[in-house]
């Protein structure tokens, strides 16, 4: 299972990559606008930093828009994924786009239908937001098993990418379920790492160690 961070702070990214945990990056517009700083350039910047994929979203919102905008930000760098909203217009731009070769992931999904038209359409990735369909009594989950049961049945090569993660039990249940990649906050990676029996067990081994008054190398 792939695991990208979805954050476009780059002090964020530097730490994930040290952890040699990344395996890409998906920014959005609200999270691009949390760093006050200018959209393209930021994109730019983090598809520089990154080796692997980075998903940027198109503003627009009419095809002629949004196929302008996907163009720029694949012009950015080669590692680039472009982010379109799951709309009528933004699944016709992922036709497009896929039979320029231009990798697009789909976004602000919420329904098994919706995800088939999105491999239907050709996307290299389907976003479907876990965290936002529990939030209304929804189970998120339940969703990322269907899309998967439903992409196996047909052999579509779309990509489950599951967004909107909020705790570590989302991505254990995704990666029962088969999803492929895990788009996580960096404070949710961390949490991934935590169990206090290892915590206890680390502290008690070297307090062991510690009373024989040697060092390492004695
Ligand atoms: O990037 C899309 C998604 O991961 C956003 O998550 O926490 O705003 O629902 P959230």
């Amino acid at each position: 299972m792939k695991f990208f961070l979805d954050t476009a702070d780059l002090s964020e990214i530097e730490q994930g990559l040290a952890w040699g945990m990344v395996d890409g990056i998906t920014t959005n517009p609200t999270l691009i606008a949390r760093q006050g700083k200018p959209y393209l350039p930021t994109v730019r910047a983090i598809a520089q930093l990154v080796p692997g994929p980075v998903s940027g979203e198109v503003l627009a919102t009419d095809s002629e828009g949004m196929l302008d905008e996907a163009h720029r930000l694949a012009d950015l760098a080669p590692n680039m994924v472009i982010k379109i909203p799951l709309t009528i217009a933004g699944l016709s731009v992922v036709g497009k786009l896929t039979e320029e070769g231009i990798k697009t992931n789909v976004t602000l999904c919420f329904s098994s239908a919706q995800a088939l038209l999105a491999a239907k359409a050709g996307a290299s990735y389907i976003s479907p937001f876990v965290g936002r369909l529990d939030d209304i009594g929804e189970e998120g989950m339940g969703l990322i098993a269907n899309i998967v049961q439903i992409y196996d049945n047909y052999d579509f090569s779309t990509e489950v990418l599951v967004a909107s993660i909020r705790h570590p039990m989302h991505v254990v249940e995704s990666a029962l379920l088969g999803a492929h990649v895990a788009t996580l906050p960096l404070k949710v990676l961390k949490k991934l790492y935590r169990h206090p029996l290892t915590d206890i067990g680390l502290e008690n081994f070297l307090a062991d160690w510690r009373k024989t008054g040697k060092s390492f190398s004695d």
